[in-house]
């Protein structure tokens, strides 16, 4: 986190939900920064407070608001010694409750959604000036066109390329609260991995609610998928991994199969998501493939390269779903083998057409689906983290451990490593032995390599 001196004002910015949430915070302190804050990482003392929110599964609202409800404390003390604090709500539910946070929480100056943070200065300006401000438009100036330069994100960065979500997943909240979907052009993203490199980035994660809808336009006025632009991109000398997240099973084309078959830069890690295993509950999830064409893609990608590993997203007890359905669900995992995956109970989210289905499951049952699925995709990452013991990887270290003397990173399949490491190894490619696994993690041991140099 940055310096922060007397004469820079505190910025606290708390964030939930996926990964191009984190994304936008980043961005927005970059945007506050000239502004004069800086990033702190406690909200005591703040001179602004954002909450970054995320509105995907239940209680995400009633969350936000007790949030507030614990973080006002902080408002209040300092407004008591005559200083003041903006509070502000972020994101997905700041998107899709719009003023009605105003007038529940008198505390917060400011609710914006995810595409308007770009004009936060103006929005800074009128809550200084005590007017409360609500921004939830899906302005036609993309906020990519306005942000400043990102700043160094160290050596594992992110970089959005595509937002929002045309597909309209019949459970889902997203493209209501991130809007239609848009992609970056070729040559911004370009030269923003190449920023990011020239700043120290050694792998380099390509964002998106639907990454592989990705469809960009290139400076000789063509549209590129993703599997061109990772080819493009893995030009950039000295960017050594490069992932992608999240995608959906519709947009795996043979571009991006033949992506990872050509690009050795492509870590052989896939997250996936499928959310179920059964053809019904597919189609009324509107996902629009069957449960064997998932398994169809998954073959043609081993192909392409076999040390691929997948990783997905299910939701269990969707409306209407029966023993079989889920017995469906848990013979696609033993049939595919998953490295990891998020697995969920379903929840029905105000205003998408799967909220307004009847033939619901019971809770209990829900509860007892997930754990059977949890249990399954635990012992799968068992086994594959045990497989893992004796080989060498090359391991990003991304931070300190949390004991003295360890670093934190991932192998390419996207395992978790603790590993005794000085820490001038911070932020490096590593050859690592792993010596040990369960099922959330490895440890292991740097590899010595026997240098000796020759003389002349
Ligand atoms: N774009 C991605 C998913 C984004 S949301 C995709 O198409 O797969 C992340 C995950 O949250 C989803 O994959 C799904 O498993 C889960 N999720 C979304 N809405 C949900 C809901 N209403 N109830 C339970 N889980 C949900
Ligand atoms: Fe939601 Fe479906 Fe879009 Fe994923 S593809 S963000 S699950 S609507
Ligand atoms: Fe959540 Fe919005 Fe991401 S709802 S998952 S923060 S797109």
């Amino acid at each position: 986190m940055p310096n922060n001196t007397d004469t820079q004002k505190k910025l606290y910015i708390k964030t939930w939900g996926c990964q191009m949430n984190v994304y936008d915070s980043s961005r927005m302190a970059d945007i506050l920064r000239p502004l004069g804050y800086a990033q702190v990482d406690e909200p005591d003392g703040a001179d602004m407070m954002i909450l970054n929110t995320c509105h995907i599964r239940e209680k995400a609202t009633d969350k936000v608001f007790s949030e507030i409800g614990r973080l006002k404390k902080h408002k209040d003390e300092k407004e008591a010694k005559g200083g003041k604090m903006l509070m502000a709500v972020a994101g997905c539910v700041a998107q899709a409750e719009g003023d009605f946070i105003l007038k529940r929480a008198p505390a917060i100056d400011m609710v914006f959604g995810p595409q308007t943070y770009h004009e936060l200065p103006e929005m800074v300006l009128k809550a200084n000036g005590n007017e409360r401000v609500v921004n939830t438009e899906f302005p036609s100036v993309t906020k990519f066109d306005t942000l400043p330069e990102e700043q160094n994100q160290g050596a594992a960065a992110f970089l959005s390329i595509q937002e929002g979500c045309d597909k309209f997943c019949t459970f889902c909240v997203v493209p209501y609260t991130r809007g239609a979907e848009y992609s970056r052009p070729v040559d911004k993203i370009v030269d923003e991995a190449k920023r990011l490199v020239d700043n120290g980035a050694k792998e380099i994660t390509l964002l998106g609610q639907n990454v592989n809808a990705y469809h960009g336009e290139s400076k000789d006025g063509k549209v590129r998928g993703l599997g061109q632009l990772i080819e493009e991109i893995s030009g950039i000398n000295g960017l050594q991994q490069i992932r992608y997240t999240t995608s959906h099973p519709r947009d795996v084309d043979q571009e991006l199969i033949n992506a990872h078959r050509d690009v050795e830069k492509l870590a052989p890690f896939l997250h996936l998501p499928v959310q179920s295993g059964s053809d019904k509950i597919l189609k009324v999830m509107n996902r629009k493939h069957t449960a064997d064409r998932y398994r169809e893609i998954i073959a043609e990608l081993r192909a392409a390269r076999s040390d691929l590993v997948f990783s997905s997203d299910f939701i269990v007890g969707f409306p209407g779903e029966t023993d079989q359905d889920h017995e469906d669900t848990m013979q696609l995992i033993r049939d595919v083998g998953f490295a990891s995956a998020y697995s969920f109970k379903y929840s029905a989210r105000p205003g998408t057409p799967a909220a307004n289905m009847t033939n619901l499951v019971r809770e209990d049952v829900k509860s007892a689906r997930l754990l059977e699925l949890q249990n399954l995709v635990t012992e799968q990452y068992l086994e594959f983290n045990q497989a893992s013991v004796g080989k060498t990887m090359s391991v990003l270290f991304e931070r300190k451990g949390r004991y003295e003397g360890q670093l934190q990173g991932r192998t390419p399949f996207y395992q978790a490593i603790n590993v005794p490491a000085n820490d001038r190894l911070l932020g490096e490619f590593v050859d690592v032995e792993i010596t040990e696994a369960t099922a959330n993690a490895l440890v292991g041991e740097v590899k010595i390599i026997e240098n000796i140099a020759k003389s002349a």
